[in-house]
């Protein structure tokens, strides 16, 4: 039988037969962990989106408004915890032997679910990259003893390990993403409104490439009408009722009788 997020057993079969899984995922996923999305109504911090202050030229007017943005955001994540649309994606990686999840959201929630190696597009809130020497350090605590944070090797400002507006994405990280989506037989797009690239454009390449594009959103998006199927829902309700669909209809599958 159906479920009611529209998880039906037609798309569920579809799903069970992809060899190699694709999981995109946005800022929806973790918003019923209480972090608010980009675009959405909370997206608003002081009066800035998200576009006021995710440049390199705000950095560089402001540093430290740009820090104390980042910091409220690195408060709320670490008051956060994965929620059910995390653990379904890590059950889900459990059991697929190709799977690669990837993720535009830079709040380290996946991995806390049990994801390994996510591939983090646009970079990871924990870390910070020193403005004169490009090294990268860990900032696992919040609140920082030093606003703005400075290099403590040559003094420079460090600024966030995120991929700003008008940034390219780390290379690696696009192009093992991008020759996943050309080589996967199913993509899920997970609570990503798809207006920002080159990530949005992911779930075209899978398509064009011949997979089977399923979104999980609250809303339709840019990219509803160049897919397969959209199932309206929250991600922490739909998500879990189709990771154990299809993991009844793998293990049912399994069971069948051969014939000779
Ligand atoms: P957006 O804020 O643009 O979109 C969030 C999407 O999640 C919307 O389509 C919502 O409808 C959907 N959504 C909200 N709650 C949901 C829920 N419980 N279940 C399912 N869907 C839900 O966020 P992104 O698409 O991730 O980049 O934005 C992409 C990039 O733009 C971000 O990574 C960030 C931002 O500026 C940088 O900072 C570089």
């Amino acid at each position: 039988m159906d479920s009611p997020s529209g998880v039906t057993q037609e798309l569920v079969e579809r799903l069970s037969r992809a060899d190699r899984l694709v999981v995109l995922t946005g800022a929806g996923v973790s918003s019923e962990s209480g972090i608010p999305t980009f675009r959405g109504r909370n997206g608003l911090w002081e009066n800035y989106g998200a576009e006021d202050l995710a440049t390199w030229e705000a950095f560089q007017s402001d540093p430290e408004l740009v820090w104390r943005w980042y910091e409220y955001r690195r408060q709320m994540i670490a008051d956060a915890t994965p929620n059910p649309a995390h653990t379904a994606i890590a059950d889900l990686e459990k059991s697929c032997d190709d799977f690669m999840l990837v993720t535009q959201n830079v709040d380290g929630l996946h991995a806390r679910a049990g994801s390994t190696n996510p591939i983090e597009l646009h970079g990871n809130i924990w870390r910070g990259r020193c403005t004169k020497e490009q090294t990268l350090v860990d900032l696992p605590d919040t609140p920082l003893s030093e606003l703005p944070p400075r290099c403590k090797s040559c003094g420079a400002l460090i600024r966030p390990d995120v991929v700003w507006f008008g940034e390219p994405l780390p290379p690696e990280a696009y192009d093992a993403s991008y020759d996943a989506a050309s080589d996967c037989d199913a993509m899920l797009v997970v609570g990503t409104s798809a207006l920002v690239r080159p990530a949005s454009s992911l779930p075209l390449v899978a398509k064009h490439s011949g997979a089977f594009v399923v979104e999980v959103n609250t809303e339709y998006t840019a990219i509803s009408v160049l897919i397969d199927t959209t199932l309206i829902g929250r991600a922490g309700e739909v998500l879990p009722s189709l990771v154990s669909a299809l993991a009844e209809t793998r293990a049912a599958v399994q069971t069948e009788p051969q014939t000779t």
